[in-house]
Parts: structure tokens; C-alpha cells; sequence
């Protein structure tokens, strides 16, 4: 039985008096019981924030990107070594943002990957496919060969320390959320593509689900048999949102 990862993306937003209201609003609505595992991950600066915040929660905390380098001359860029030293249990690897915007190819995907999982930070490695590719009919093999990219660099046994987030770009940030069917179609061949290679990894690795997730569609996508979470980007802002997201996966 995989359990379920519900992961707060919280991209370029907040200051710290918003973070503190909204982890006041996770921290005392949160289901202590709760079987599903929780994430936030804000931005860099504010993970020691974050990391305060949390009191005895077990909400872990990630990042949302971290340098494909170890250490050294490169300016601006964080280490998967930092975020470990501040107490990231994950980092966000490949989203489709960072893919679109900054250039990030499938390959330095794969090496920042790989950084992660060498500093004992779990990956969520994002894969997924635009609108005109969908139209196109190659959201399969756009999806296959971000992640072969991953399997031909570090192996295929990686996996089984990586989480992967499906997002299809057309539904990140839009409203428009996939349907539970599409996303099922989805997960499943993305299962089926790891199956190929180690059954074992396939069965264990859980596949998020991401891209205007919220309260009010997260039963239906978290009901299928191959959604095993979330990541949420602006429902993960509103404290009550978030929370209620959490309570569906139980
Ligand atoms: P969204 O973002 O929930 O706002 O669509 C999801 C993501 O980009 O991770």
C-alpha cells in the first residue's frame, strides 16, 4: 500500500507575516491522526521560517528547486548540501515553470535528480506535457522521455527514492484541471513505463497528481488507483484549502 503525499507548492508568493498566518491556519487545523504524509515548500529564504513554524507537526518541509552543482562559483544558485543543513526532507526538481521559463532541459533534470537523492533529499521529479502536445497526441512519449532522461543518467533503482508529480502544463495555474480519467490514464502508463524496467520500483513510487488541484476536485483524483497525491500550488496558499485537500486523503 502506497501512502498518500499531499505537497504544498507555494512558487514566488508570500512575506513573512503572510507565512506566519498561514502556518498558524495549517498547524491548528491539521489532522494529528492523519495517515497521509504533508509537505510545504516555500520559498528558499523562508524554510528556516518554515522550519520554526512547523512545532510538532509532522508537516515536512521541501524546496523548490536546488542547483545541479555541488558547491562553488555559482552565483545565486542553493545546494542540495544548504537545503539538507536546513532541514528540507525534499526538493521540487524539473516543474514545468522552471522547464519553460529557465531553460531547465531533461538532462539537467536528471543531474539535479541526482544531486537530490546524493544529499538524502527526496525528489519530486515533475513531468507532463503542454496543451499542443496533448492536441498532438505525444503526451505519452513527452512524458517517456522526460523520465527516460532520468532513468538512462541515474538508473532505473533511483526511483525508488524519487517521487514523481504529474502536471500537465495546460492545467497548472489555470483553473483547468485534468480529469480524474486523463490523469488515471496518465499514472497508470507512467507506472507501466517503470514496470518495464524494475516491477518492484513501479508498484512503490508514488505519483502525484498537480495542476489546479483543490478541495473541490481533490476526491475525485485522489480516489484513482494511481494518484497517490498532490501538488498544489494556489490551494495550497489558503490555510482552510490546503487543510480540507489533507483531510480527502485521510
Ligand atoms: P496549481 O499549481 O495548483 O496552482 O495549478 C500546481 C503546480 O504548479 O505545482
Amino acid at each position: 500500500m502506497r501512502t498518500k503525499l499531499i505537497a504544498g507548492n507555494w512558487k514566488m508568493h508570500g512575506s513573512k507575516s503572510f507565512i506566519e498566518s498561514l502556518m498558524k491556519g495549517i498547524t491548528e487545523q491539521l489532522n494529528a491522526a492523519m495517515e497521509s504524509d504533508v509537505l510545504v515548500c516555500p520559498p528558499t529564504i523562508y524554510i528556516p521560517l518554515v522550519k520554526n513554524l512547523i512545532g510538532d507537526t509532522a508537516i515536512a518541509v521541501g524546496a523548490q528547486d536546488l542547483s545541479e552543482q555541488e558547491q562553488g562559483a555559482y552565483t545565486g544558485e542553493i545546494s542540495g548540501d544548504m537545503l539538507k543543513d536546513n532541514g528540507c526532507q525534499y526538493v521540487i526538481v524539473g516543474h514545468s515553470e522552471r522547464r519553460s521559463l529557465y531553460g531547465e532541459t531533461d538532462i539537467l533534470v536528471a543531474h539535479k535528480t541526482g544531486k537530490a537523492i546524493e544529499h538524502g533529499l527526496t525528489p519530486i521529479l515533475c513531468v507532463g506535457e503542454t496543451l499542443e502536445q496533448r492536441e498532438n497526441g505525444t503526451t505519452m512519449q513527452v512524458v517517456e522521455q522526460q523520465l527516460d532522461a532520468v532513468i538512462d543518467t541515474l538508473g532505473i533503482d533511483a526511483f525508488a527514492k524519487i517521487v514523481i508529480a504529474y502536471e500537465p502544463v495546460w492545467a497548472i495555474g489555470t483553473g483547468v484541471t485534468a480529469s480524474p480519467e486523463q490523469a488515471q490514464e496518465v499514472h497508470s502508463a507512467i507506472r507501466a513505463h517503470l514496470r518495464e524496467k524494475n516491477a518492484q520500483v513501479a508498484e512503490s513510487i508514488k505519483i502525484l497528481y498537480g495542476g489546479s488541484m483543490k478541495a473541490a476536485n481533490a476526491e475525485e483524483l485522489l480516489a484513482q488507483p494511481d494518484i497517490d497525491g498532490g501538488l498544489i500550488g494556489g490551494a495550497s496558499l489558503k490555510a482552510d484549502e490546503f487543510i480540507a485537500i489533507c483531510n480527502i486523503a485521510g
